[in-house]
């Protein structure tokens, strides 16, 4: 058995395809087209894997897709591949319509092409599985309760409102045509492999380069934050179990705000890697507030809990200093990430047309 992947590159899939992998015996395809976030460096334990078949390729370009789907007739689909940074969203928000929309539509269109051929079992069993954000439900007040799977959707950004625009589509795929769809809406993922533009990875690398440690506005707003190897176990739980048709809201049960979490990586760099110069949090710096800037996210991640027994393994503090340990263990990746000697690998280990 197969499943196609798309996004596997990046962070959150490269982590979900390595645990697929550890825990499986199928095979997976890896659909990415290798932006600025996707990373096979991320996936160099697999070289040689004949488990993991990488296919370089746009979400967009529907012939691709098509012969993908056709070569390889996976019995899912877990469709991680987006623009996925709010800030980016804000300088240039039309790569997260045409990826985020255009891509989920083309991509929706195809499964259900292939899903048509189908019959009997295959055709019951075949899932495409969205993977989507808290994000979309909007910013909370420090007294609201955690958003449920029944809030509303009231999108905020370019990145959220895209990312809607695609949740929308995936129900409307399955209340039209019957394509059998399941969505899960996460909250902030951490952990290895998180490109250095993001929160918890820009502070990390920052402190241990001696550079400031820019927090946006007051740094009193609020993330839930979950370990990436926890999302990808209840990916797993709700691709095996999860209702056709519903949604499942994924969070670690972690909200903290920005600031804290900032003072919390300085401690551990404190403790594990001290600076002759000093805390680490005498680079904190207060910068302009991101323009829209949501001011908190809380998910109720009971529904997954209640209906297939999913909880995160990992808490906050747990989670934080594996992902620190882990940055300070692979200061060459990200050496690599910021110089952009990662294509250069890509270059080396799967041809010059991988790298284009
Ligand atoms: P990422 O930006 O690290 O990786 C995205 C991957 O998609 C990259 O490998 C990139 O090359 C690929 N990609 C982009 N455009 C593509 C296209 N047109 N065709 C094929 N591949 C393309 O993102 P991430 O943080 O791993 O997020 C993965 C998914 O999870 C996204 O859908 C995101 O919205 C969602 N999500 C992320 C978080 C988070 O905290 N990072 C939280 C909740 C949900
Ligand atoms: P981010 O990691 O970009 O995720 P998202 O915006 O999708 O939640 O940002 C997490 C929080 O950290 C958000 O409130 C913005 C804030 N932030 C900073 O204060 N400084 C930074 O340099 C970055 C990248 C984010």
């Amino acid at each position: 058995m197969t499943i196609l992947v798309t996004g596997g590159a990046g962070f959150i899939g490269s982590n979900f395809v390595l645990d697929w992998l550890a825990q499986s015996d199928e095979t997976v395809v890896n659909l990415d087209a290798l932006t600025y976030a996707g990373n096979l460096e991320n996936l160099a334990s697999l070289d040689g894997n004949p488990r993991h078949v990488f296919v370089k390729g746009d979400i967009c370009d529907r012939a691709l897709v098509d012969a993908t789907l056709a070569q390889h007739k996976p019995r899912a689909i877990v469709h991680f591949a987006a623009e996925s940074h709010v800030d980016r969203s804000i300088h240039g928000p039309g790569a997260f319509m045409r990826t985020n929309i255009d891509g989920t539509f083309t991509l929706l269109e195809a499964a259900r092409g292939l899903w048509s051929t189908l019959e009997g079992e295959a055709k019951a069993s075949f899932r495409f599985h969205h993977v989507s954000t808290d994000e979309v439900y909007g910013s909370l007040s420090p007294t609201d309760p955690a958003f449920a799977e029944t809030k509303g959707f009231e999108p905020n950004s370019p990145y959220s409102a895209s990312k809607a625009a695609s949740d929308h589509l995936v129900r409307a795929w399955h209340h039209t045509y019957g394509l059998p769809v399941v969505t899960t809406n996460c909250s902030n993922n951490y952990g290895p492999y998180h490109f250095p533009e993001k929160l918890i990875p820009l502070m990390i690398v920052n402190a241990l380069a001696g550079k400031a440690l820019p927090i946006y506005g007051d740094g009193q707003n609020v993330r839930d934050w979950l370990y990436v190897r926890d999302h990808a176990s209840a990916i797993r739980a709700v691709l095996a179990g999860g209702r056709v048709g519903e949604t499942y809201n994924i969070g670690g049960w972690n909200e903290k705000t920005n600031l804290e979490i900032v003072h919390t990586i300085c401690a551990l760099l404190d403790e594990l890697k001290p600076d002759p110069a000093g805390s680490y949090t005498r680079l904190i710096t207060y910068v302009k507030d991101r323009p829209g800037h949501d001011r908190r996210y809380a998910i109720d991640a009971r529904k997954v809990e209640r209906e297939l027994g999913w909880r995160p393994a990992e808490t906050f503090d747990t989670g934080i200093r594996k992902t620190v340990q882990w940055y300070l263990d692979h200061a060459g990746w990200v050496a690599n990430v910021q110089s952009g000697g990662y294509r250069d690998w890509v270059a080396k280990n799967y041809g010059e047309a991988a790298a284009a």
